[in-house]
């Protein structure tokens, strides 16, 4: 037996196809664009994510028997606001996680609604990027548009949509919509009222691992399925990643380094992070989560290595960094390029280099980029550690967690040991994961993941590279509160 997770990502979408005994046969990819149409927005259209996977998932079983695939899981990227209408057609295009529009909305209900009735309905507040605030600015803004809305998703619901014809969604991606009341997995009314929507247009609610339907004949058609392939509810690509690196059952971390950072503590009862800067989710292997996430993790070296420097070589750039430098280098970087969300919630937040010198060279300011980037994750880490959380190890996962140099660093920065799974497919691998519990080849996820999940090695701090990061990190945490007003004063400037 055969299943295909889906990871339904900011830049495209993996697949993967694996064996009930958890070996990945095949995987591909396939890219689609992102636009921004001004600074800070971020959007997509959803028929370009169908239209991905419609591609990608008979490349995937090119070679294969495709009648042994009998389940498919998506993980995708969480918060994105799809709108359909009446028909069933997208009313505009999703506005993504790493939107920072919603500023004005994100005031209303932190300060004007109130972020202690917020918790209280929803175990969060609001941030750029969560899915109320936006559904408030298209009330806003786009009166007609908002008029239309029959139906609200997210971005993976929108591919289970398309494969099922069933509007559905699990409780670790819908937990991240700021609708959802997530002590007691049941939509808040009092948000539903907020935002102005009926609950009738929010998505029926899951377990990640309950099957919601089967294949719609012409879905199966063009993928060169079977009909009777079950699809599960999937996660939140965080969760899903989650599942994939074996971090399910409480007291775990998992850090990804994708697109955005993450910072994935599980737990296995209820619990609100007292300063609400950590978000408090569902998580796909039953229990809870808390998650700090930052906006701009593996994107920023891709910006850096391909926009600035014109080089895809990213192990060549690397190379250039002379061992002898970590916890030397005199440069540092701010990663906030799209706006900053754990901790600081603050969308006019931009990325910077600072402590140039005429000695800089390219080598140190790719360092700084990494390690910018690990400073950020660390923040999430150290909010955490506040509210009384222990993190003595984890797992990571995502694009980053490719680079040894830059899971050095990383294990240095937290001062912990990090561990690697077999696959940095988290999302994917996690997918495939809950597909096969739904077909019932595992009992549970904690029991797949369990069985499936294998590390094959792990970063460990050095002593005095921790103690020489640390130094560093006490002075990078003093950049953004320095230059926060500075921040505000270009987004005045902008007319933002
Ligand atoms: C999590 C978040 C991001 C996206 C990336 O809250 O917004 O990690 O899920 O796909």
């Amino acid at each position: 037996m055969y299943t295909i997770g889906i990871d339904l990502g900011t830049s495209a979408v993996k697949l993967l196809l694996m064996d009930s005994g958890g070996e990945i046969l095949n995987i591909a990819s396939r890219e689609y664009p992102i636009e921004f149409p001004r600074p800070g927005w971020s959007q997509q259209n959803p028929e370009d994510w169908w239209s991905a996977v419609l591609d990608g998932v008979p490349a995937l079983l090119d070679g294969f028997d495709a009648a042994q695939v009998r389940g498919i899981g998506a993980g995708g990227q969480m918060h994105g606001l799809v709108a359909l209408d009446e028909n069933g057609a997208v009313i505009r295009p999703a506005i993504l996680w790493n939107d920072g529009r919603t500023q004005k909305q994100v005031e209303f209900l932190n300060d004007t609604v109130g972020r202690e009735t917020l918790s209280r309905y929803t175990a969060n507040i609001a941030f750029a990027g969560f899915t109320a605030p936006k559904l408030l600015w298209m009330r806003e803004n786009e009166p007609e548009l908002f008029a239309r809305i029959r139906k609200i998703m997210l971005p993976k619901d929108y591919i289970n949509y398309r494969l099922t014809g069933v509007h559905c969604t699990d409780y670790s991606d819908a937990s991240g919509t700021l609708l959802l009341d997530v002590a007691h997995k049941r939509w808040s009314r009092e948000m539903l009222d907020i935002c102005g929507i009926k609950e009738e247009h929010l998505p029926r609610l899951y377990e990640s691992w309950e099957p919601v339907g089967r294949l719609l004949p012409d879905a199966a058609a063009k993928l060169g399925l079977r009909e009777d392939t079950v699809v599960c509810a999937g996660a939140g690509d965080n969760a899903a990643a989650a599942v994939g690196c074996g971090v399910v059952g409480g007291g775990c971390c998992n850090i990804s380094l994708g697109t955005s950072g993450t910072v994935f503590i599980t737990s296995d009862s209820f619990g609100v992070d007292k300063q609400n800067a950590l978000h408090s989710f569902v998580h796909a292997g039953g229990g809870f989560h808390l998650m700090g996430c930052i906006l701009s993790a593996a994107s920023c070296n891709k910006w850096w290595q391909e926009d600035i420097l014109g080089t895809g070589d990213y192990q060549g750039e690397e190379a250039k960094i002379d061992p002898k430098r970590l916890g030397r280098n005199d440069v540092y970087y701010l990663p906030y390029l799209m706006g900053e969300r754990s901790p600081h919630n603050d969308p006019s937040a931009r990325g910077a280099f600072v402590g140039l010198r005429m000695d800089s060279g390219r080598a140190d300011l790719t360092q700084a980029v990494l390690e910018g980037v690990a400073f950020a994750i660390r923040d999430c880490v150290e909010t955490a550690r506040a509210q009384g959380v222990e993190i003595h190890s984890s797992r990571i996962c995502g694009g980053g967690a490719k680079s040894p140099l830059w899971r050095t660093i990383l294990a240095n920065v937290l001062g912990i040991p990090l561990e690697l799974p077999q696959t940095e497919q988290g999302p994917g691998y996690g997918g495939a994961m809950l597909a096969a519990v739904a077909c019932g080849a595992y009992p549970s996820v904690k029991h797949c993941a369990g069985t499936l999940v294998k590390v094959r090695g792990a970063a460990y701090p050095d002593a005095a590279l921790t103690a020489a990061y640390e130094k560093r990190y006490q002075l990078w945490r003093k950049l953004f509160p320095a230059l926060r007003p500075v921040f505000h004063e270009m987004a005045e400037i902008r007319g933002e």
